[in-house]
């Protein structure tokens, strides 16, 4: 299927934070753009916005005077949706609301010739239901771009019940030769990223809320021990949390009050509060000027020790290994279980996905710590520990002065079950899971969109088959047999691939 041409004029109907961002997308790409406002003056702030950044570009050198020139004279700013009618697709990107946007598109479907292509870019409301009021729902679909729209790569081309295949591949070509990374999804609650994406803040808010570890210490392991772009809180304040709650809410509401996607009372405080983030000088951090930043909390130094025994075994903290040779202590190979590490008389091991004292309990296991996942264990730099309530402190000393000697800042998490990183990954990829078993969109398509909506390292499918579905299914497990909730039930995907040993993408 081919794309539309250069020669083919694109509507955008919004002028605000995404409709000037689209405009100036399609415009760079060589097309004639009208963009229009129901608010005059928003047309004249949004083309000063893409003036400016078009200047930027020029200034560092990722684009020409000419070419810039090119692009703001491109886009015509029109006071009517008449002056349009020669264009080949409409973008909508109005206010996030059904019967308006509805009332557009009758509109723009009466204006606009047989042929064009109706597009939305709303964030959450259903691809169907706007359609339903259209006389030729086939052509709509929707094209969600992802905020900034000239930065952020990543377009979900959305099916709704009557889109037709043919207007669907074409919107996904165009999206290409707009230099986008266009993705396929299903017209269901929150698309992929919108969905997928919300165990990122749910178990951050989680730990949060059993008072196991301090905010400013989550978004620093997430970020420097996982690679994320921003830890959970961070992110949070920054999006902020009127939208962040309402995104939350409304995926809630729109699976009929699933608990899987249940609102944080913690996030709800702080929206009641006006705390909505960086954009209020206040969040989970204080923004204001002269407010303090909030430290994290890493250890003080212990007495390590100098040789340890670890399992024959170790695909998954290999990486801890290695640096232990590297700081000159000794490693030992004998029988024993895998991904543990023997250091003096206490057991480290990575997280089962339970509370290190029960398994410490059920495995009769002495002075056991628990160590949290890592995007790679051989880079991070804070390693994050839980320790046992069997375990003694002295104990625990020693496996922290161990790691402390090898390089690793340590924190100390509460012991809870999963701890912070494993179990926020391992829940994304169980909500991955459930979009590619429920058809939202296919298992390359889902980690694309959170590599490139979100910024996360590694896709959620691709990581679950890095850390091996096997630990998945257990992590999730000892989650749901710890919690009883909804929240953490194992999707049958995982369940039934890590039985058969079987991969998303098979084997690395
Ligand atoms: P915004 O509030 O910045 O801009 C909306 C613009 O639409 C305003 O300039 C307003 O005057 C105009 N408008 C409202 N009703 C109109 C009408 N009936 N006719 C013509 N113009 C009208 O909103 P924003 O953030 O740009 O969002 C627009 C759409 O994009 C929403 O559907 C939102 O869910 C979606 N979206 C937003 C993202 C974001 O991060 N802000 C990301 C992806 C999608």
């Amino acid at each position: 299927m081919s794309a539309l041409k250069t020669s083919d004029k694109i509507l955008v109907v919004g002028a605000g934070a995404m409709g000037g961002g689209i405009a100036e997308v399609a415009a760079q790409a060589g097309h004639i753009v009208y963009l229009y406002d129901m608010q005059a003056p928003m047309l004249e702030k949004a083309l000063k916005a893409i003036r400016k950044n078009q200047e930027l570009l020029v200034s560092k050198g990722k684009s020409l005077p000419e070419n810039a020139r090119n692009v703001v004279e491109r886009i015509h700013c029109i006071d009517r949706l008449e002056s349009a009618s020669d264009a080949s697709l409409a973008i909508e990107a109005i206010v996030e609301n059904l019967e308006v946007k509805q009332s557009v598109f009758r509109k723009i479907e009466e204006i606009l010739n047989a042929n064009a292509i109706l597009a939305t870019n709303t964030s959450s409301i259903s691809i169907t239901a706007i359609a339903s009021k259209l006389a030729r729902p086939e052509r709509f679909v929707g094209m969600h771009f992802f905020n900034p729209a000239m930065r952020m790569k990543l377009v979900e081309v959305i099916a709704g019940i009557a889109s037709s295949e043919h207007i669907l591949s074409v919107v996904y070509e165009t999206a290409k030769t707009w230099g986008k990374i266009p993705v396929y999804a299903r017209s269901t609650p929150g698309f992929i990223v919108n969905r997928v994406a919300r165990p990122y803040y749910a178990e951050g808010l989680r730990v949060l809320n059993e008072g196991a570890l301090d905010i400013a210490t989550i978004d620093a392991y997430m970020r420097n021990a996982c690679s994320f772009p921003m830890g959970p809180f961070e992110l949070m304040d920054l999006i902020g949390h009127d939208v962040n709650f309402a995104v939350t809410n409304s995926v809630f509401n729109a699976h009929y009050g699933d608990k899987r996607f249940a609102p944080s009372l913690i996030q709800q405080e702080l929206v009641l509060g006006g705390r909505l983030g960086k954009k209020t000088g206040q969040g989970f951090y204080d923004y204001k000027e002269g407010a303090l930043a909030l430290r994290t909390q890493t250890l003080d130094a212990k007495d390590g020790h100098m040789a340890v025994i670890a399992s024959q075994n170790n695909p998954m903290i290999g990486g801890i290994l290695d640096r232990f040779s590297a700081a000159g202590i000794r490693v030992q190979y004998e029988d024993i279980p895998p991904n543990q590490i023997r250091i003096g008389d206490s057991v480290l091991a990575l997280t089962n996905g339970g509370t290190a004292t029960s398994r410490s309990a059920e495995g009769k296991i002495q002075n056991l710590v628990h160590i949290d996942c890592a995007l790679d264990f051989a880079l991070a730099k804070i390693a994050l520990l839980a320790k046992s309530d069997q375990c003694s402190q002295v104990n625990f000393d020693g496996v922290a002065g161990t790691l402390q000697k090898a390089g690793y800042q340590v924190s100390r998490i509460d012991d809870i079950a999963g701890m912070l990183a494993c179990r926020t990954i391992c829940m994304l990829a169980n909500e991955a899971a459930d979009s590619a078993l429920q058809g939202v969109a296919s298992i390359e398509d889902i980690d694309i969109a959170m590599r490139f909506g979100t910024n996360y390292p590694k896709g959620p499918l691709r990581w679950a088959d890095d850390l091996s579905l096997k630990y998945v299914f257990e992590v999730l497990s000892n989650l749901s047999k710890h919690y009883g909730e909804e929240r953490y039930r194992v999707s049958p995907l995982i369940q039934r691939k890590a039985i058969s040993g079987d991969y998303f993408y098979g084997a690395t």
